[in-house]
């Protein structure tokens, strides 16, 4: 089976590449750059903000996993998560690809978020796509909630909504769920996937300030309005089954980077 991942270079993608290829899949990798690597991918050069290179892209390919975005960049995180996904979408029904999977975000359609919105336009451009499609939406990525907290803790003190829930995930086990949806077939429906514990921001900061050796007091403040309300309904929690492996725990004392002081 030959599988191309779009944004191949990105946080999940890097996670993605090996786990399709440990299990024996052709793997074609599409960025805007030149790139190489791991040994036994093929990258190919497109962008989906123009159309550049997507024919290309597509050609022989069994299944899409369309994990590029670009996040709020305005104009051009639409350029490319709407627009780009439906020239995607046009590029692969052309080529006669039998699966299109797409990665989008746990709560995408509860909370009122600016590039949410833009997550559920290019779910719809998925679900009408006119061919097998799967859309697995995940929780937060660990790294993700880490350059949160490395942010906030320029700050003298860490302010936190205690009623703030999150599932956050390792961006390895998403990829082994991908995988799953990959060799499984288009479901033609929206799945879900998160880590193994649900934290509370409180919770995930204190563990965060104990394994790198930060001294912050944390501060509860109250998100005012609507998004303050979507952000502590739970909306950014699953109970879908199964769950990722790796705690937040295990994440923070895994990676060399992370038990560092912030700006050493
Ligand atoms: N971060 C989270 O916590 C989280 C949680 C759930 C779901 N997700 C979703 O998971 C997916 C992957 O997220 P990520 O954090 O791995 O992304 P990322 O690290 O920001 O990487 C973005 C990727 O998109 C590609 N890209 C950007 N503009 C492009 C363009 N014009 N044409 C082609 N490719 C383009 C980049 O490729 P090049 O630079 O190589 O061209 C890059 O590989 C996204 O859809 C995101 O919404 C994220």
């Amino acid at each position: 089976m030959r599988v191309l991942v779009t944004g191949a270079s990105g946080t999940l993608g890097r996670d993605v590449l090996p786990v399709l290829l440990a299990a024996g899949l052709d793997v074609r990798a599409l960025s805007r750059s030149p790139r190489t690597g791991p040994p036994g991918v093929t990258w190919v050069r497109a962008d989906l903000a123009t159309g550049d290179g997507l024919e290309e892209a597509v050609r022989d390919v069994d299944t899409v996993l369309h994990l590029a975005s670009a996040p709020y960049r305005r104009g051009y995180t639409r350029e490319v998560d709407v627009d780009g996904t439906r020239r995607l979408v046009a590029a692969a029904r052309a080529a006669d690809a039998r699966h299109l999977v797409y990665v989008s975000i746990v709560g995408v359609d509860e909370v009122p978020w600016g590039y949410f919105r833009i997550k559920v336009q290019a779910e719809r451009i998925v679900r009408s796509a006119g061919l097998g499609w799967t859309i697995l939406r995940v929780t937060h990525f660990f790294p993700f909630i880490e350059a949160a907290l490395r942010a906030a803790a320029r700050l003298p003190v860490i302010p936190h909504d205690p009623g703030i829930r999150s599932q956050p995930v390792h961006t390895a086990d998403v990829a082994h769920r991908l995988l799953a949806t990959v060799t499984a077939g288009p479901t033609d429906d929206v799945e879900e996937f998160g880590g193994p514990e649900v934290l509370t921001l409180r919770e995930a900061e204190r563990q965060w300030l104990e394994l790198t050796g930060t001294r912050r007091a944390l501060v509860p403040v109250r998100l005012p309005g609507r998004l303050g309300a979507a952000f502590r309904a739970g909306h950014f929690t699953t109970a879908a089954e199964p769950v990722g492996t790796v705690t937040w725990r295990d994440y923070l004392t895994r990676t060399p980077a992370v038990t560092m002081k912030p700006g050493q």
